[in-house]
């Protein structure tokens, strides 16, 4: 074992940090400038030889931050192991500085809104896209917490590489709203602005009464007739990348 005593280390900082699961999440987190006190690899020749192989731009960072620990050890650390045995606990951002990235304007890229996400998995998922097309952020409303350990598995660590908030209905950053519901116009005749909040219902009940009232607009995904809506992640997708084309 190298480095300070990483498991007491561990222990003192998990209740408030928040825990990347596998060399994936570590590796985004880090390539997006989280900060990571502890990091432990039951194999760490192997996690490195990952890092070279995969990451040669986090390589270096990730030596300086993997302590080699027993398998035993690991598993007592993690709720269930990752199949590339590495975990690390990094520092929740400000929410202080989140909210004033999201209500920053002029916007350059939308916000999306997810309106009482119920499914963890989709929350991690839409992260992952709002990273990848460089949204601004990604707020949820309702009693989903987006930096549970399950979504923040689910986003492969790229939480760091956006703002990621719950807020309620009230509290939306400023911006046109564009709400995604099947009745909506359809999405192939809207130009969806820099400065949108795009907002998605939930997997159970789509939109709230509450989020309706907030929409200025209500857009609709192509759908053929008798199929009665898409996974949220996927609505997702589909409404970042019309955004990304830029034209209506
Ligand atoms: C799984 S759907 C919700 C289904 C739900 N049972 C309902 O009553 O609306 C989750 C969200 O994805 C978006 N969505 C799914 N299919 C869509 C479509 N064809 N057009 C626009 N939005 C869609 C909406 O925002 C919707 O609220």
């Amino acid at each position: 074992m190298t480095g300070p005593d990483p498991v007491s280390l561990w222990h003192r900082l998990a209740d408030t940090s928040v825990l990347l699961d596998g060399f994936h999440a570590l590796k985004h987190a880090v390539r997006f400038g989280a900060d990571v006190p502890v990091a432990v690899a039951v194999d760490r020749g192997a996690a490195l030889a990952l890092a070279e192989e995969l990451a040669p731009d986090v390589r270096d960072t990730l030596d300086a931050l993997l302590t080699q620990v027993p398998e035993s050890t690991y598993a007592s650390l993690v709720p269930r192991p990752h199949p590339t045995a590495v975990a690390a606990l990094a520092v929740r951002p400000s929410r202080a500085a989140h909210l004033e990235r999201l209500a920053h304007t002029p916007r350059t890229a939308p916000v999306v809104v997810l309106d009482n996400p119920r499914n963890l998995g989709n929350a991690g998922a839409v992260i992952r896209l709002a990273a990848g097309f460089g949204a601004t952020g990604v707020v949820t409303t309702g009693t989903l917490d987006p930096w549970h350990p399950t979504v923040v598995r689910a986003g492969a660590g790229l939480h760091f590489a956006t703002a990621v908030e719950r807020l309620t209905v009230a509290e939306l950053p400023p911006g046109p709203v564009f709400a995604l519901d099947p009745e909506g116009d359809d999405i192939r005749g809207v130009k969806l602005p820099d400065d949108a909040v795009l907002a998605f219902g939930s997997e159970r009940s789509g939109l709230s009464p509450e989020l309706r009232a907030r929409a200025g607009h209500l857009v609709a995904l192509p759908m053929r007739p008798q199929v009665s809506s898409y996974n949220l992640a996927t609505s997702v997708a589909m409404t970042l990348y019309h955004w990304s084309l830029g034209g209506s």
